[in-house]
């Protein structure tokens, strides 16, 4: 394996920006990996697991350390009657898996079509679109636990998933997932009630849609709403979106009665971020230098060529004041930053 000095992290990430890592490989199966984490431990660097590089803001600066890109590749099916074991390695492609396993007419994955990224990071941020996340098909996380130099199979349970998060997120250099086990089902429930989903299949007049429906549908509406990434640099969502009180949602709706609001139960209320952003501040479709926020989606800020990331945090701290200012509701980026 060879490791590379200072290059330049920017192609690797789907926002096109960065600067260079101090070391960088390509690790390819668990020998290679267990190198390149001796090497961060002798040399005292911190390490950084790359995927597809998209959701992450890489600083101008680049990383003081080694970045290690997961390239491990491999799907082993499992059958077992109704349902189905997939084991797939951390480097594969996450939308190549969901199109695979729709095609061979497996349940689980359909919400989660066209999402950018490796299987590797979909249990990190425990990704999730259309009222599904990945943490409900996921019965295994293989991981090399770099602490104490040990193989573990770590349950759903032990991953403490909740939305977009996880152990993974919580402590970054713990543990290195190496490959990801599946539980998909052979007749399993399409779920389309999402909004968004519910318009288009009205709008097809398919009343009953099928699997490849519902993933076709999904790849329709996420070319609409979200830059396509050949266009401008991107890491999607840029901001998680927020649940609040019952009291503190009742009084923004008091204020604001076009706020759109999602009860989780009798306590929680999960607000659209997106929403306060475009219709409260209105940041969707600005420009600001080279970088902005997308025409259809105010939560996505883009790359509109050329932009550092110290100007993407200017931005996005215009957008956190701006939220605070209308709602007194502080947004945490969803976006990791590597500095
Ligand atoms: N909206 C606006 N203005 C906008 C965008 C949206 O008013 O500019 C409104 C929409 O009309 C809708 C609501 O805000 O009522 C929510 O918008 P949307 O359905 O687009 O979803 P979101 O909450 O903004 C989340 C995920 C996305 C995921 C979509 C679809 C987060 C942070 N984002 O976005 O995930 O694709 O739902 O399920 O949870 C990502 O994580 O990178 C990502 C793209």
């Amino acid at each position: 394996m060879i490791i590379e000095k200072k290059k330049s992290l920017k192609e690797y990430t789907t926002f096109k920006i960065g600067g260079p890592a101090r070391f960088f490989c390509i690790v390819t199966n668990k020998d290679e990996l267990i190198e390149a984490i001796n090497f961060s431990k002798k040399s005292k660097l911190p390490f950084f697991i790359l995927g597809k590089g998209s959701n992450i803001l890489v600083s101008d600066d680049g990383f003081p350390g080694i970045a290690i890109k997961m390239e491990m590749k491999g799907i082993t099916y499992m059958e077992d009657g109704n349902t189905v074991k997939v084991t797939v390695a951390s480097g594969e492609d996450w939308d190549t898996l969901v199109k695979e396993t729709v095609e061979k007419g497996f349940y689980g994955l359909e919400n989660l079509s066209y999402i950018p990224g490796t299987v590797g990071a979909s249990p990190v941020q425990n990704i999730g679109a259309y009222g599904s996340e990945v943490k409900d098909m996921i019965e295994t996380v293989h991981v090399l636990d770099v602490l104490k130099d040990e193989y573990l199979d770590l349950s759903n349970e032990v991953c403490k998933f909740s939305y977009r998060n996880s152990i993974f997120k919580k402590d970054p250099r713990r543990y290195v997932v190496l490959s990801v086990t599946f539980i998909l089902n052979k007749k399993g429930k399409l779920n389309y009630e999402y909004k968004d989903l519910k318009e288009y299949f009205t709008y097809k007049k398919i009343k009953e849609p099928n699997l490849e429906q519902v993933r076709d549908a999904i790849i329709e509406i996420r070319k609409k709403k979200l830059p396509d990434l050949r266009d401008c640099g991107s890491a999607g969502s840029f901001f998680k979106n927020v649940i609040v009180s019952a009291t503190k949602a009742k009084e923004l709706t008091t204020k604001y009665p076009e706020m759109i609001v999602h009860p989780l139960n009798d306590k929680k209320v999960k607000i659209p971020v997106a929403w306060i952003l475009d219709n409260l501040c209105g940041f969707r479709g600005v420009k600001k230098g080279n970088v902005g926020t997308y025409k259809n989606q105010a939560l996505v800020i883009i790359n509109l060529g050329n932009a550092t990331s110290a100007e993407v945090i200017a931005l996005a701290q215009k957008m956190v004041d701006g939220v605070y200012e209308k709602t007194g509701i502080e947004i945490e980026p969803e976006v990791e930053y590597v500095i």
